[in-house]
């Protein structure tokens, strides 16, 4: 297996955020990174969505594909896509977080934006932010 780490950032579409949405979301997305062997996380705050995608280099170009024609989120932009030793997300098919106040402190210490907005963010700050949200 290629081990690659693709990492990306989107701005969801609707206008109201919807948890039920979410959860849709969260539903396919473990029943089909189980599948093709892909691990993960799934951030979500403000209006934003960062991604981790992990495995097969076949399997994260074609996931990552897919997710960006979903017409769920727009402004779909790669922060980064390298080659992986390892997994860091080895324990979840996709974990789902969703930011709260409690994370501010977080978000200070990984961007330079005092609100989260990953489009702004280096790509390693913000796999650092997404290793420390895996706990
Ligand atoms: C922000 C976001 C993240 C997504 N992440 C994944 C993912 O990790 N894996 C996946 O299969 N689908 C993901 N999806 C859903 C896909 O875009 C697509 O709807 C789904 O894979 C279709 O498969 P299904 O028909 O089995 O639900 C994501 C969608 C959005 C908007």
């Amino acid at each position: 297996m290629n081990l690659v780490r693709l990492i990306y950032a989107s701005r969801f579409c609707e206008s109201k955020f919807d948890t039920k949405e979410l959860s849709r979301i969260n539903h396919s997305s473990q029943k089909n990174n189980k599948i093709s062997e892909l691990t993960g996380i799934l951030v979500f705050g403000d209006d934003f969505f960062l991604q981790c995608l992990e495995g097969d280099r076949e399997e994260v170009s074609k996931t990552y594909h897919r997710i960006s024609q979903d017409p769920r989120h727009e402004s779909v932009v790669i922060l980064s896509m390298e080659d992986a030793i390892r997994r860091e997300f080895s324990e979840w098919d996709m974990k789902c977080v969703i930011l709260t106040e409690a994370n501010n402190n977080l978000i200070r210490e990984f961007s330079t934006t005092s609100k989260f907005n990953p489009h702004k963010m280096h790509h390693k700050n913000s796999l650092e932010l997404m290793k420390a949200l895996r706990k």
